[in-house]
């Protein structure tokens, strides 16, 4: 009856891996008495985010994230999707993640200064909840303006609670089949009233001067106002709360894998630091300039991603009977695509599990098929946030390289572990060094 639920439960990216690589391009999966369907091929990828997207909706996964997050971009659909993607584009563009670099680089430059002492004494910490911190002081940041820092310690401890009680899928059978505990949902509903109390107190601090350097918000105020319907408090908070969610432990969790995979290639880390020295000289702060120079830096990222897709797969719902690569989709079917699995694919990247940095020259970039490299997804449901934390990961990378090495401590068992994103189950206990600037 529970067909594979039970290997799903236990390991989805392994799980949908092992059926891409036997069956192909599209699958069909026996799952809790119904089929699902896998669709692994890039080209059908293509049909399926792009030429046939109208057939398809996203499949919200979790009633706790329409409860927490309500009518968020992230979750929406149709005309008000529409509507709110159309708004919130213009605080991701690149000129306006450009303009905000700065502020966002002096932040974190100021935030990893706490990690001097430790590395004089090249003393071990889990850097993955440093990263967790910092993730989250900066897309507070990008978000509400500098005045976020007045309230950046209530926020982040009631944005921790939500995530340590967020109701995460079951790993196996028997917890499948626990009854949901009552404790856990309190204090999820406790923290999220902790949350919207913050921040509907800052929107009405930053009302009095109309949001003046608040960051996307002003953003989000401005545009809905020029369309002569300005999004009231219960709306702004929905977004925020969204891109907040949305951004930060993505981040976090990226920062984590690409320390970890350079510390297990020195070759690799000795370069990025080379070219970082080279971009930067003795700076600490990269300009938006610098960033663009930084091409060996997101080669790393990239396949980072590739290895370590924060999202290991996204779902959607077909609204119709469709058609893909020949297979049928009957209405009401549900879709997986494995990032994972399509990005360790044996006939696109040759020894998928290798940390290969050269797979995203621009010369080998130009030869992968579309769709086969999807950290973001892809169509028009695709990340919004795409420039804003490629420009926070490169920001972030190059003061690290500027500053410290990050070694792995010794014995510390690495696992990646299915959550809300792909994380380290273990977190990531490191040994921190100094490094001296160039001068
Ligand atoms: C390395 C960092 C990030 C990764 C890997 C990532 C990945 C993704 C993926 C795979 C999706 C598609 C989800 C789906 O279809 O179910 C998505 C959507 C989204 N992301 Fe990101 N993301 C990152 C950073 C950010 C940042 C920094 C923000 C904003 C501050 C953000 C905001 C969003 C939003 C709002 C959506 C929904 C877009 C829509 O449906 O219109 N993300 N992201």
């Amino acid at each position: 009856m529970y067909g594979c639920l039970n290997a799903l439960l236990r390991n989805p990216m392994t799980f949908w891996t092992e059926i891409a690589v036997k069956y192909g391009g599209v699958a069909r999966v026996p799952l809790k008495g119904r089929h699902v369907y896998l669709i692994s091929d890039p080209k059908l990828l293509y049909d399926l985010l792009v030429t046939n997207r109208n057939k398809y909706r996203k499949n919200v996964r979790y009633k706790a994230a329409i409860d927490t997050f309500g009518a968020g971009l992230l979750l929406n659909e149709g005309e008000a999707w529409k509507r709110q993607r159309r708004i919130t584009q213009a605080a991701f563009k690149p000129s306006y993640v450009s303009e905000q670099m700065p502020a966002i680089a002096a932040r974190s430059r100021q935030f990893l200064e706490s990690w001097s002492i430790a590395a004089q004494r090249h003393e071990t910490r889990d850097v993955h909840k440093d990263f967790f911190d910092l993730s989250q002081i900066l897309a507070g940041h990008y978000l509400l303006g500098p005045g976020f820092a007045a309230i950046e310690t209530e926020f982040g401890a009631a944005a921790k609670a939500i995530q340590e009680n967020w109701p995460l899928p079951p790993r196996n059978l028997i917890a499948l089949m626990m009854p949901k505990g009552k404790a856990r949902e309190r204090r999820l509903d406790a923290a999220i009233a902790r949350i919207d109390q913050c921040l509907f107190d800052y929107l009405a601090d930053q009302r009095k001067h109309d949001f003046s350097g608040c960051g996307v918000l002003e953003v989000l105020v401005h545009a809905s106002r020029a369309q002569h319907d300005e999004f009231d408090d219960q709306s702004l908070r929905d977004q925020l709360l969204t891109l907040f969610f949305a951004g930060h432990e993505t981040s976090a969790t990226s920062l984590s894998w690409i320390h970890y995979l350079l510390s297990q290639h020195s070759d690799v880390r000795e370069k990025l630091q080379l070219e970082v020295a080279r971009v930067l000289g003795n700076r600490l702060d990269p300009t938006p300039a610098d960033l663009d120079q930084l091409d060996y830096t997101e080669q790393v990222i990239n396949e980072s991603l590739r290895l370590y897709s924060p999202i290991h797969s996204i779902s959607r719902v077909a609204l119709e009977d469709d058609e893909i690569g020949g297979y049928r989709i009957p209405k009401g079917a549900m879709i997986y695509i494995s990032l994972y699995a399509t990005q360790r694919l044996p006939n696109i990247w040759t020894n998928p599990d290798v940390f290969d940095p050269d797979r995203f020259t621009p010369e080998a970039t130009s030869q992968l098929p579309r769709f086969a490299f999807i950290p973001f997804a892809a169509g028009h449901r695709n990340c919004i946030g795409v420039t804003m934390a490629m420009a926070e990961l490169k920001v972030v990378i190059a003061q690290i390289a500027q500053r410290f090495v990050l070694d792995l401590a010794p014995g510390h068992r690495v696992v990646p572990a299915a959550g809300t994103t792909m994380h380290p189950k273990f977190g990531m206990q490191m040994r921190l060094s100094s490094r001296t600037i160039p001068s």
